[in-house]
């Protein structure tokens, strides 16, 4: 049997403070009611000032190598998937390197906005093919809160920082990675963006320049979200000739609630089978799969063997699912 990509270590990495909907409710015209109802969201985590993307990151990192069992030395590769690096150059994946103190790795960045983890999955599976003695470490990691303009209820109550990262290695034994599916749609990326670069110069942060935050006409997103996720996995399931219901676990991206119940409606899978933990941090965007995959790692929801769906919708347009037998 060839050799697949298994991922061998989870971890996770959340900023201490918690920002609640009440304390929204104090700064911008919004309720904890329309915010739960609309969103599904209570609580998101803020990292601190100073707290930049790539520290989060390295916790994160550090938690999964730590499962895995396997030092920073032995990494060969690390990718990470933000579009909140702590600055323009160099790459925040350089940064967690010199963090982990991981010298044998090359490292890079990955934009992909909130699929920029799918991403680097991907991307890992296909050198892991090529080069199956590889351990590859890849990371979701976002400081959203930076890059929100916290005046603006339609998008300041929906985001959250976070960190989540996975170890990958080869394996023949059957498990793994069973496929991939990514799409894009650059025609339509006026409706999600941000354009403002990032810096950790202060004098280059530009409160008063509305491209500095992020943007969203959420309407419009929403619908394409559930349909491109809705179908990217439909098209995933037949290539791989496996039903919605012989799914173990489906880990979407935590953007809204309502996305995943017209997702699981449209796909035919009961919403006990889809992880959920957006209610504590809200939309992470690129960090928001690997910290629902360590979560539902930890709290005991993967069974060896069980078939694990991840799907992903973002900025760009990108989007994309994966399949594994975990
Ligand atoms: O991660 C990348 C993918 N991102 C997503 O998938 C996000 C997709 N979009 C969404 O999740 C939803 O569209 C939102 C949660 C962003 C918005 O929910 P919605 O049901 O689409 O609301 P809406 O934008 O259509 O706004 C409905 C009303 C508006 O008032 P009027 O014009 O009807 O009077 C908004 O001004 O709700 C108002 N509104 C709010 N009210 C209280 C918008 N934001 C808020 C708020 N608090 N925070």
């Amino acid at each position: 049997m060839s050799t697949r990509t298994v991922i061998v270590g989870t971890g996770s990495f959340l900023p201490a403070r918690v920002l609640t909907n009440s304390d929204l409710e104090k700064t911008v015209d919004t309720s904890d009611e329309w915010i739960t109802t609309r969103t599904g969201i209570k609580s998101r985590r803020i990292a601190a000032r100073g707290e930049e993307t790539s520290m989060l990151a390295a916790g994160a990192a550090r938690q999964a190598l730590a499962m895995a069992g396997i030092t920073p030395a032995e990494l060969d590769m690390i990718v990470v998937g933000t579009i909140t690096p702590d600055m323009t150059m160099p790459s925040c994946a350089c940064l967690v390197q010199q963090e982990l103190g991981a010298e044998n790795a090359f490292a890079f960045d990955l934009n992909a906005a909130c699929s920029g983890f799918l991403y680097g999955l991907d991307l890992a599976d296909k050198y892991l093919c090529q080069n199956p003695a590889w351990k590859i470490l890849v990371i979701g990691a976002e400081t959203l809160s930076t890059r929100t303009n916290w005046q603006d209820r339609n998008t300041c109550v929906l985001f959250g920082d976070g960190a989540g990262a996975v170890v990958l290695a080869g394996d023949g034994k059957g498990r793994g990675m069973l496929g991939s599916r990514l799409f894009s749609d650059g025609r339509l990326w006026r409706l999600l963006s941000m354009e403002g670069a990032p810096s950790l110069n202060p004098d280059l942060a530009r409160p008063e320049n509305d491209g500095s935050y992020i943007r969203m006409e959420g309407r419009e997103v929403f619908k394409h979200a559930v349909r491109s996720m809705g179908d990217a996995v439909t098209r995933l399931l037949a290539e791989q000739g496996v039903a919605a219901a012989d799914l173990g676990l489906v880990i979407p991206h935590q953007a809204n609630l309502r996305i995943l119940q017209s997702l699981a409606e449209r796909l035919g899978i009961p919403l006990e089978k889809v992880y959920i933990n957006m209610h504590k941090y809200g939309n992470t965007s690129a960090a928001s799969l690997p910290i629902a995959m360590d979560e539902a790692n930890r709290e005991g929801r993967l069974a060896a063997g069980d078939l694990l769906l991840l799907c992903a919708f973002g900025g760009g347009f990108t989007w994309g699912a994966a399949l594994i037998r975990w």
